[in-house]
């Protein structure tokens, strides 16, 4: 057995994000400038280098692998990468195979995630107002994501919606959104604004929506007690009594919660960033095809590992409105 993964704040690291493309069919506007230059197809990992690179994450201890992107499924045969990946689910070295996306593909993709052994998704969805989403995805249509979620629950995927809290956008739908998700057994998560990319026009210091006060807000109408259940990711959870539904609250503005950080995320071109909210990377690409042994790619990882940060930045109270971190969200998927 292989040694695990420890950072040097002594978290050990057991849960993979891995972006499989910088591409996207939506531009939200969090996440993507509206001019958006994407790496050269040459320059992405193959499939079977993904393959490699996260079967040497899962012996090394990682037992949660999120795909993401970009949007993940519209990378060309990504299906044949999910199907390799449920073999550690067969075999027992992975406890989760799963996926953030933009739903614009499920339609298309549900049956098949769910044959490869992916048993939850969670889906990003800020509003159920046609004209708000394709304001916010810019390109996006709302009735396809519908269609999508309707897909997946009908093969048996259990849905949870993700939605960026955006002051003066979705405040509105705070509660619609808990009812449609109530409805629809759905869990929902709410996260909160990160300044990270280009801004562009966009005002992020005057959308941020804090969480503190979403919860204050929800409880105006809902009973709600504090969950202890956690899925493995940074949400904190919290029940409504009169629905029985689970709210999920992202808070890395407003209670930081790096200390319990398990995660790290690669790229597809095969960079590392062991944050979320830091600009540090390292390169496992080289390692990865300087042999086909595993002992320089292991070594790779275990450096880069050894460089993670107690945790993020981010501070809106610094009042700049530039993105603190340069990239994109969508480099990393989030
Ligand atoms: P679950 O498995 O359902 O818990 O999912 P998850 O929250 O781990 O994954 P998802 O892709 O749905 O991420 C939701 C949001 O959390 C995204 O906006 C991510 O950017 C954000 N997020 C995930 N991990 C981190 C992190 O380590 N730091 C920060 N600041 N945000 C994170
Ligand atoms: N701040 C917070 N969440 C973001 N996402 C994308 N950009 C941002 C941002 N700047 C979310 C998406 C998706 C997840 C992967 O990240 O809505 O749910
Ligand atoms: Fe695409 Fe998701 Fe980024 Fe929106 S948040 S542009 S759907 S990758």
């Amino acid at each position: 057995m292989n040694m695990p993964l420890i950072d040097p704040f002594a978290r050990a690291i057991t849960y993979l994000r891995l972006s499989v493309t910088d591409r996207c069919d939506f531009r939200c506007v969090y996440c993507m400038s509206e001019n958006m230059t994407f790496l050269p197809k040459r320059d992405l990992l193959t499939l079977e280098e993904l393959d490699r690179l996260c079967s040497r994450f899962i012996a090394m201890g990682v037992r949660k692998l999120r795909i993401t992107g970009g949007e993940p499924l519209v990378r060309r045969e990504i299906m044949t990468f999910f199907k390799a990946m449920g073999r550690h689910l067969e075999n027992g070295t992975l406890d989760e195979l799963t996926l953030t996306t933009n739903g614009s593909q499920l339609e298309k993709y549900a049956g098949a995630l769910y044959t490869a052994g992916v048993r939850r998704i969670n889906v990003s969805l800020d509003t159920l107002d046609e004209a708000k989403f394709a304001e916010v995805t810019r390109w996006g249509r709302l009735p396809q994501v519908l269609r999508g979620l309707d897909a997946a629950q009908a093969a048996g995927l259990r849905v949870k919606l993700n939605a960026v809290a955006l002051k003066g956008f979705n405040e509105d739908e705070l509660f619609t959104l808990a009812e449609f998700c109530a409805q629809r057994d759905m869990d929902l998560t709410w996260i909160e604004v990160m300044p990270m990319g280009d801004i562009g026009n966009e005002n992020r210091i005057g959308q941020y929506w804090s969480l503190k006060e979403l919860r204050k807000t929800l409880e105006t109408q809902y009973t709600l007690t504090d969950l202890s259940d956690r899925t493995g990711g940074p949400a904190r959870y919290v029940r409504v009594e009169e629905t029985g539904q689970k709210i999920g609250l992202i808070t890395p503005l407003s209670h930081n919660f790096c200390e319990s950080c398990n995660r790290v995320r690669i790229t597809c071109t095969g960079e590392i960033y062991t944050c979320l909210g830091q600009d540090g990377k390292s390169d496992l690409r080289a390692p990865l095809r300087a042999s086909e042994g595993n002992e320089q790619l292991d070594d790779a990882i275990r450096a880069a590992i050894g460089l993670k940060p107690k945790g993020h930045d981010f501070d809106y109270s610094r009042q700049n409105v530039e993105g603190q971190v340069a990239r994109h969200m969508s480099h990393t998927g989030g």
